[in-house]
């Protein structure tokens, strides 16, 4: 059962609302998606917003004179014991994700942690004991299972429009993307490449409209064929640090549930295809979708129909991040339930984990 709140409402509300509860929250990590995250906090008026902490003090900088925030610190511990918030939002590198909300869970902090979740299943295992013996909340910070047209194929799949569902295609592939900033492109510090990267939007929400199967196998293979040379080629984002890239350029994987469900993943950051593509396609028993554009492939009439939405609410980048982290503070405030616990951050990663583990032993693998 869907629990978002995704619906006709205005996602805008006032700064000046009142809360019935407040949450004081501060940020570990205050790079490019963390100004994301303060746009949609001060849409919600339950966020207080208390500190950053972040290693470039240009970004601590950042964070006083765009938006407000004066009390930054270098180390989170410090952070920690001195401000005490209430929740940390985590919008580190991959590497970082699941030290730094372990010291924040332990310091009594709930937690939503930017996508993917960790880099292994093993931190997100050790990331959700901590929240268990701590007695606090852990959210993977998914957020395109709240888009409208998630919502409805879950509700389409709650209705048994789709019968069983037997196979899903999952595709996030770029023409040439290879990150030009951050650290993309190493693996010690990411987990992998686009698979981790922006395959895993996709297949979260995936696996979030087929009611989120266990995956117990995976088989797959990954390719670096560009990302690890220099090019002199016309592109979007030119000049990427090809000499410590070490992630995959192309990943295609497939992954078994226990319910017999296939998903077929392909990611990429340089594929030679026509053009971008994200999206993901169904086939059940009894019915099919697209997420993009959003249909589902039905009989009814006796007449094979393909139906579309006459109307969804908007939702653009900024209003994902309202419902993620609406649901983030509602579930912390109020018990209400969470879209995307840290068990759901566990599932996705063992997909990736699968696919990446297939790929460097060069057959099918398990996945506990
Ligand atoms: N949900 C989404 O759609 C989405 C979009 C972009 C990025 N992300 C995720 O957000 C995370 C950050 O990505 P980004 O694009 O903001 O990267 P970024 O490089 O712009 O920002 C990361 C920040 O973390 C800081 N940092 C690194 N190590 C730290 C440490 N030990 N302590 C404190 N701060 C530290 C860096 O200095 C940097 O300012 C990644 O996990 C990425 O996958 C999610």
């Amino acid at each position: 059962m869907s629990n978002a709140s995704v619906g006709t409402e205005s996602l805008a509300a006032p700064t000046t609302a009142k809360a019935a509860k407040k949450l004081r929250v501060a940020f570990i990590g205050c790079g490019g998606i963390s100004e994301t995250h303060i746009a949609a906090m001060r849409r919600i008026p339950e966020f207080e917003i208390v500190a950053g902490c972040d290693i470039k003090p240009e970004r601590l900088e950042l964070m006083k004179t765009k938006h407000g925030i004066t009390a930054g610190y270098e180390r989170w511990d410090d952070m920690l014991r001195e401000i005490k918030p209430d929740a940390v939002s985590v919008c580190t590198p991959n590497g970082v994700h699941a030290p730094a909300t372990i010291a924040a869970l332990n310091a009594g902090c709930h937690v939503i942690t930017e996508k993917p979740m960790a880099m292994t299943p093993a931190e997100c295992e050790a990331m959700i004991a901590a929240a268990k013996a701590n007695g606090r909340k852990l959210v993977a910070g998914f957020q395109f299972r709240y888009h409208p047209t998630s919502q409805m194929l879950v509700r389409a799949r709650e209705a048994g429009e789709f019968g069983q569902i037997l196979f899903v295609k999952c595709q996030a592939l770029r023409r040439r993307g290879i990150p030009n900033w951050g650290v993309f492109g190493q693996k010690d510090l990411q987990g992998g490449g686009p698979m981790i990267d922006i395959g895993v939007h996709v297949i979260e929400m995936a696996h979030y409209v087929m009611g989120a199967p266990r995956p117990v196998a995976a088989s797959g293979n990954c390719w670096t064929y560009m990302g690890d040379k220099p090019s002199d080629v016309v592109s979007p984002w030119p000049n990427w640090d090809w000499k410590t890239y070490t992630v995959e350029d192309l990943a295609i994987g497939q992954i078994r549930f226990e319910n017999g469900a296939i998903m077929q993943i392909e990611s990429s950051f340089c594929a030679h295809i026509k053009e971008n593509v994200f999206n993901f396609s169904m086939m059940g028993t009894k019915g099919g979708a697209t997420w993009d554009p959003a249909m589902i492939h039905t009989d009814r009439a006796g007449t094979m129909i393909n139906s579309t939405p006459n109307f969804l609410p908007k939702s653009d980048f900024g209003e994902l991040f309202v419902h993620k982290l609406r649901n983030f503070a509602e579930g912390v405030l109020y018990d209400r339930p969470l879209e995307a616990p840290g068990e759901a951050g566990l599932a996705v990663q063992k997909i990736l984990d699968g696919v990446y583990r297939a790929a460097a032993a060069g057959h099918e693998v398990a996945i506990d």
